[in-house]
């Protein structure tokens, strides 16, 4: 767990998750309309069109990979993970790829094609009760039953990390001169990644996290306290992103973080209505289907608080230009999204 997590460690995950059945590298996307909105040339990374439909696949690949070179005997036993459902199909079919058992186990709330998505890999699907507890208790369950599966956890395991920051590496080539990375944060494994390589690159780019509302990540960096309320810190949050909805940061990316100091100290925090009217831009403007939480790092770059931040950066010397958006994931029942969609353009009086 404690082994040294930096740009060489992000490097090395990309020598192993780029293989047949593996990761593809995703495409950049851009729009003038938006750019011109936003005031900045904008880079949307589209991870919801890495393979299994979202950008989990990639720390999945590095973490069942490893598991893979640990030999006949201890990785015939497989693997196991809990997941709202994006993680679940990326282990899911990264056990497929190293051929590999797997259990997945997902909330029973998960919508029908996170559900779908995982057993269509191969993998034993087993629903739980929407805690963080029961998820976790029911996983370490199933790993014993499977007679010591390896567990690999969503956002808290270096190697998912790892491989999670091989967006980064990816942008950093495919986006000359970025200035800043705006990306979506639940337990904080892909910022932490994207930061780690991003910034091993090139200490001055900015990696701001997106969070819906509720989240409070700005208050805990300010205060120090990764968990800034007991007494919700294992509650989920009230959001339509049903993937990004764990209040605190996980304890690996807060403790890198602040060891590193990865992340810029202001957050971006959106609300359901933004969200929504930044997946009908997604959907009219980029001509590309997403799931909530893989419209909230438009919505950050379109909101108030991001045009005040880059104000504040400008005036002392730094200004942001060059800004890749993070669309990590398109996995979401079809009703949803159009629900979502109709409710925008009624709120936005344009009728259905
Ligand atoms: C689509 C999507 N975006 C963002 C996240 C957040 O990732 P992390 O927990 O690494 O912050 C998740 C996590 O499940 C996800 O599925």
């Amino acid at each position: 767990m404690d082994l040294p997590m930096d740009l060489s460690t992000v490097q090395a995950a990309a020598s192993r998750i780029y293989v047949p059945g593996g990761c593809v590298k995703t495409p950049v996307h851009t729009s003038s309309l938006i750019s011109a909105a936003a005031g900045v040339s904008a880079f949307f990374k589209c991870e919801h069109l890495q393979r299994t439909g979202s950008f989990k696949f990639r720390g999945a690949m590095s973490a069942v990979s490893e598991v893979a070179l640990l030999g006949p005997e201890t990785s015939a036993k497989g693997v196991v993970a809990q997941s709202s459902g994006n993680h679940g199909a990326a282990v899911s079919a990264a056990a497929e790829a190293f051929g590999l058992p797997c259990t997945v186990v997902v909330p029973s709330t998960t919508p029908a094609a996170k559900q779908d998505n995982v057993t269509r890999y191969g993998a034993t699907l087993v629903l739980c009760e929407p805690t963080q507890k029961a998820r976790v208790d029911a996983a370490a369950r199933e790993a014993g039953r499977m007679g010591g599966a390896a567990l690999v956890h969503p956002y808290n395991d270096d190697p998912v990390i790892a491989g999670q920051g091989t967006i980064g590496l990816e942008l950093m080539e495919q986006v000359p001169g970025l200035d800043a990375i705006l990306v979506p944060v639940s337990g904080g494994g892909m910022i932490t990644g994207i930061a780690l390589a991003a910034k091993g690159l090139d200490p001055g780019v900015r990696v701001i996290a997106v969070e819906p509302e509720g989240k409070r990540l700005q208050e805990a960096l300010e205060t120090g306290r990764r968990v800034v309320d007991e007494g919700t810190g294992g509650r989920m949050l009230d959001t339509i992103c049903d993937a990004i909805r764990t209040q605190p940061l996980g304890p690996r990316a807060w403790e890198l973080n602040l060891e590193k100091k990865l992340l810029h100290p202001e957050v971006l925090s959106i609300s359901d209505d933004e969200v929504r009217a930044a997946m009908c831009l997604t959907m009219s403007e980029l001509k590309q289907s997403v799931e909530p939480a893989g419209a909230i790092a438009l919505a950050g770059l379109l909101s108030p608080a991001f045009r005040e931040l880059r104000a504040r950066e400008e005036s002392g010397g730094r200004p942001i230009r060059k800004v890749a958006v993070v669309i990590c994931g398109g996995n979401a029942d079809l009703g949803v999204v159009a629900g979502h969609i109709q409710k925008h353009q009624e709120a936005a009086g344009k009728g259905s």
